[in-house]
């Protein structure tokens, strides 16, 4: 590695400060830099695991946002052996970027359940985020519901949700244009809309807490959130929301199954540890490093056999949906035209 590219790293776990590497053919041979937008918390205890077993040491930038447009602007002369990200479109966007160089790897081959991995696609997943139903513990006896339910006309003004914008929210109406086409999505659109109790605001834990304080009693949230409320990870207050709400595992109308997202990661098309970059993905799909996702970050981990946290494990076994990732992503540009024509977010 030169120095101009050692520049741009953080040695977020180096003890090293910059510019005092040493240099030596050797060192460079047993490191991986690793450009991600998760947060330092969970991948922090990760990386030092796969350091402390293969001695390859990890030289991490962390980025909230980001991250393919400094890729691209890198260009072939980037340092980043691994791209780590949330979010299938944006793992999409990383391949179709041309940013990615196909990952061969019998481990990774055998730890991905085909459905998750796109054809052709050179990233691969690491963890799964269902999007789950929130209800009001005091006012909704409801212990099962679809998506396609939540526009009933019977939660007229009673839903709560973050902007039909973000990406959970295209994403999976996404998957529901997948399912049933412009028409009928856009209709569910508006009147989902119209049941809406609040603008759409804030993040899936606000639902919980609008749900709590009674001015809604349904709404959306990732999985994982649901497991930092409980867990009394993010204060006593979040628990309190985490309490008011039941969680329903919903599925679509077609019965098929609940609507996942992932967390995953590519190896750079101009990866100058290539190896490495494999090698470290191929760790953080191992039981040991799942184990860490389900337990730290409240994830379903993509090993079946790896147990869930108590938090999350109540909510039931989660059968992901058939749609796939590829597919979903793909229709998302449209989904995001259909929130903004019936005014979601108005
Ligand atoms: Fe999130």
């Amino acid at each position: 590695m030169t120095l101009h590219r050692r520049t741009l790293l953080v040695g977020a776990s180096c003890a090293l400060p910059l510019g005092t590497m040493p240099l030596s053919a050797a060192h460079a041979a047993t490191e991986v830099n690793l450009y991600t937008t998760r947060e330092a918390g969970l991948i922090q205890p990760l990386l030092e695991r796969f350091s402390a077993t293969t001695g390859i040491k990890v030289n991490t930038v962390f980025m909230s946002a980001g991250l393919a447009e400094r890729v691209a602007a890198e260009g072939a002369r980037s340092p980043a052996d691994v791209l780590m990200t949330v979010d299938a479109g944006s793992l999409v966007d990383l391949d179709r970027k041309g940013l990615t160089q196909p990952l061969n790897s019998k481990i990774v081959d055998a730890a991905v359940p085909s459905a998750l991995r796109a054809p052709a696609s050179n990233w691969v997943p690491l963890s799964l985020r269902a999007r789950v139903i929130l209800v009001s513990n005091e006012r909704v006896p409801d212990t099962a519901m679809t998506y396609e339910q939540l526009a009933d006309v019977r939660w007229k003004g009673r839903v709560c949700l973050r902007s039909g914008n973000h990406p959970y929210n295209t994403a999976l109406f996404g998957a529901m244009l997948v399912k049933h086409g412009p028409v009928v999505t856009e209709a569910y659109l508006a009147d989902l809309k119209r049941n809406l109790a609040r603008k759409p605001a804030g993040g899936d834990r606000e639902v919980a807490r609008d749900i709590m304080a009674g001015i809604c009693d349904v709404g959306l949230s990732n999985s994982y959130y649901v497991g930092l409320m409980l867990s009394g990870a993010g204060g006593s207050e979040q628990k309190r929301w985490g309490q008011a709400v039941r969680v329903i595992m919903p599925t679509f109308d077609d019965g098929a199954g609940t609507h996942v997202n992932v967390s995953g990661a590519a190896v750079a098309r101009h990866a100058p540890h290539a190896a490495n970059a494999i090698r470290l993905i191929e760790f953080l799909l191992s039981p040991e490093a799942q184990k860490v996702y389900a337990e730290a970050n409240f994830e379903f981990p993509l090993l079946p056999d790896v147990p869930l946290h108590p938090a999350i494990a109540h909510l039931g076994k989660l059968r992901v949906d058939t749609v796939g990732m590829a597919d979903m992503a793909a229709h998302r540009a449209a989904a995001s035209m259909m929130v903004d024509r019936v005014g979601f977010d108005q």
